[in-house]
């Protein structure tokens, strides 16, 4: 959501990423079919500073991928604590096991292959972190499980929800098919849910593709 230019500005005067970090961004970039989807620079060091803060005991990850949102996260852990991060595509099993285990955070990460709105329910632990960013369509619903899961005080990161600014025209069409059209829609839907919802604050932060930080009430 912000320009070249200034983006470069902010790479330039905030720390620097790490260089497995930098490994696993590269190798996302030739590897995957949608590489656009990994965190990258500016948002890992964001979620890693967030979860720095808040110093969770348990991190929820809905939307792996190739790991490096996960790793970002899984620094701020407490001692003993565990990031459960899930994801559907099974190819991403040998990838972001692979970074989990460099990053020296393995035994922090218990790594899920699976649909997340058939594996949260069946979560026998509470949360005080977070993230949703797996397919768009379905954000309510993670929402809601993830909502189940959360201790009072903590926080669910959403990300996406500014859409590439989509989510100002959502009736327009897309020259593709329609399944972007439909992304638009959940998101929308999603920015709404949210708004009306009076169990939690919230706040968006325009850093990459928009990034709401709710707190549960
Ligand atoms: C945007 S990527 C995640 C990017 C990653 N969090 C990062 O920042 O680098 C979304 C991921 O969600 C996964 N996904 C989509 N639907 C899912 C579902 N129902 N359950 C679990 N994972 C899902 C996809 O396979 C994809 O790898």
């Amino acid at each position: 959501m912000v320009n070249k230019e200034i983006e470069d500005y902010m790479d330039e005067y905030s720390s620097k990423e790490d260089k497995l970090l930098h490994q696993l961004y590269r190798e996302t970039q030739i590897k995957t079919y949608y590489p656009r989807m990994v965190s990258g620079k500016q948002q890992g060091l964001f979620l890693e500073m967030i979860s720095r803060m808040i110093k969770p005991l348990n991190i929820l990850e809905i939307g792996t991928f190739t790991g490096y949102s996960g790793i970002q996260m899984a620094k701020g852990l407490q001692d003993g604590g565990k990031l459960v991060t899930i994801d559907i595509n099974e190819e991403m099993e040998t990838f972001a096991g692979k970074y989990f285990k460099l990053s020296g955070l393995q035994d922090k990460i218990d790594f899920r292959i699976g649909n997340a709105l058939e594996i949260i329910p069946q979560l026998d632990m509470k949360f005080d972190l977070v993230f949703i960013d797996a397919d768009k369509e379905q954000y309510i619903d993670y929402y809601e499980l993830a909502m189940e899961k959360l201790n009072t005080g903590g926080f669910i990161l959403a990300d996406n929800v500014l859409w590439s600014g989509k989510v100002l025209h959502p009736e327009k069409k897309t020259s593709k098919s329609n399944k972007a059209d439909k992304e638009t829609k959940g998101i929308v839907a999603f920015n709404k849910h949210v708004k009306k919802d009076k169990r939690v604050e919230k706040v968006i932060i325009p850093i990459r593709d928009g990034v709401t930080i709710i707190r549960k009430l």
